[in-house]
């Protein structure tokens, strides 16, 4: 399976990565998470004061400072888990940036063009070799020839409390409706924003999982996988 690249598209808190990273070892291929490039940009920012307190991000200065390379974001393995962790400047955040005030400001990072042109250029030198990435314009924008393209949805509140549930586990308070509405945000932003909206590619598959476990979707799956190319998981 080396060399094929798998491009999963959708909303935010639809188990993107979960099944990504189920797809990567079933093919034995990278994985790869392109939003977490996004939230590491958003760290930084946050940290150099880039953000204003009603959200306004300071684009001009954040490109600047791409510009002379203070923001180096990629993805380092892990030789423990021989997973990759993301790193800003040399050192790994992947601990932070899942946390609440990343996820409120990473949609207005996300919609700036010198950040997306950013992070672009750090997803193919990292998956061009082949891949399972994850994110909102993978299939559309970032590798428009992806080998198969999927489409993740779900109802918003199924959505907002898996995020929860994510949250609690790692011991981050919050309440329903505050991650309710930042899914809500976040859907509305990425999908209206000028480059690279969220959407669906016309050749995408969709996966509507708002009712289905996940034993249902590994059975999806692996229709799926045998159909397209011939593996038996
Ligand atoms: O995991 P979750 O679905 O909450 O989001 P994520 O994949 O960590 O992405 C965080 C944010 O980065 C998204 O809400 C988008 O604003 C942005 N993003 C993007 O614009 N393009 C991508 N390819 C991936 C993420």
């Amino acid at each position: 399976m080396a060399g094929l690249i798998i491009a999963v598209d959708g909303h935010s808190s639809t188990g993107k990565s979960t099944f990504a990273k189920i797809i990567a070892r079933k093919m034995d291929l990278v994985y790869l998470d392109s939003g977490a490039l996004y939230r590491a940009v958003t760290l930084y920012a946050i940290g150099a004061g880039l953000i204003a307190e009603d959200g306004t991000v300071d684009a001009a200065q954040l490109d600047r400072h791409i510009a002379e390379g203070k923001v180096d974001i990629g993805f380092i393995r892990d030789t423990d888990s021989g997973t990759y962790v993301i790193a800003l400047n040399g050192k790994s955040v992947e601990g932070r940036i899942r946390m609440l005030d990343i996820s409120s400001s990473v949609s207005r990072i996300a919609e700036i063009p010198c950040v997306r042109r950013h992070v672009d250029s750090v997803l193919h030198r990292y998956g061009a070799q082949g891949c399972v990435m994850d994110g909102r314009d993978i299939g559309t924008a970032v590798f428009p020839d992806a080998d198969l393209k999927l489409f993740m949805t779900a109802d918003a509140r199924v959505r907002a409390r898996r995020r929860l549930l994510e949250m609690e586990q790692k011991g981050e308070k919050a309440d329903f409706e505050a991650v309710y509405r930042n899914v809500l945000e976040r859907d509305y932003i990425d999908s209206h924003r000028q480059m690279n909206p969220l959407r669906q590619a016309p050749d995408a598959v969709v996966l509507d999982n708002s009712d289905m476990t996940i034993d249902q979707q590994l059975a999806w799956l692996s229709d799926l996988l045998k159909q397209r190319f011939g593996i038996t998981i």
